[in-house]
């Protein structure tokens, strides 16, 4: 019987063979790792950084914390059962989270369509840091939805322009909702066989208990995982 992810949660990912024996994962407080030979080491970079296709059964083995730590590991790997993930990146703060996966998915000339009200950091970096690199950001009202924004889309000919939609629901401090199929639709209307925009939800009020974005037709799910998914005010991620 499959287990759910509430009973998941207690094991996925980590392997007590690895560290002692220890029922409990330790905090892996070290930037680097080891290499049994320098081979190995080369074989883990080259991985690491796309050089070559992953070998069959090849998994990628610990090099330095910034690239993969196994805390970090464990905790993509339960973040992805409670969104139903492909896969989950973690990152020092949730606005890190925000403008890489924005410079990723974005080139000079490309437009962004966001949902107003947005967080603070979020709305700063749309409209001050995002145009000096040559990205356009258009907002719409959250109550109004996307399609409110089409004309001024289309005024600017963002068809296979329009790099993503990135909406916050609800959004931070209002609790405005955004329809996050309508958005899914939206960005399908301004995709192009060469370019998809894609959706991306932060999903930081609700968390994944409450909603699932990738359920709903977004493609990424972002967090400030400061907030509820952390719990405690205790830690910045
Ligand atoms: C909805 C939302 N997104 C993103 C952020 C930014 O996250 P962080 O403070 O972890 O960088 C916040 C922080 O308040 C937030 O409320």
């Amino acid at each position: 019987m499959a287990k759910h992810p509430e009973s998941l949660m207690m094991t996925q990912g980590y392997r007590p063979e690895w560290s002692e024996g220890a029922l409990k994962c330790p905090i892996f407080q070290t930037s680097t790792f080891v290499f049994k030979n320098a081979k190995e080491g080369q074989d883990f970079f080259e991985l690491a950084y796309g050089l070559r296709p992953q070998k069959p059964k090849e998994s990628l083995g610990l090099i330095y914390s910034r690239l993969n730590n196994p805390d970090l590991e464990i905790l993509e790997s339960r973040l992805c059962l409670w969104d139903r993930a492909d896969s989950a990146a973690v990152f020092s703060s949730g606005m890190a989270a925000i403008t890489t996966t924005i410079l990723e998915f974005t080139t000079p000339g490309d437009v962004i369509l966001y949902s107003e009200p947005l967080y603070g950091g979020t709305a700063h970096f749309f409209n001050t840091i995002l145009p000096r690199f040559g990205v356009k950001a258009v907002p719409f009202a959250a109550a109004k939805g996307p399609e409110s924004a089409r004309k001024e889309l289309d005024k600017i000919s963002a068809k296979g322009r329009l790099a993503m939609v990135f909406i916050e629901t609800p959004a931070n401090p209002t609790n405005d909702l955004v329809d996050i199929t309508a958005c899914a639709k939206f960005a399908a209307s301004y995709s192009t066989k060469k370019r998809r925009a894609v959706l991306a939800v932060d999903n930081t009020f609700l968390g994944p208990l409450w909603q699932r974005p990738l359920s709903l037709g977004a493609d990424l799910v972002l967090y400030s995982a400061t907030k509820f998914l952390g719990g405690h005010s205790d830690l910045i991620a």
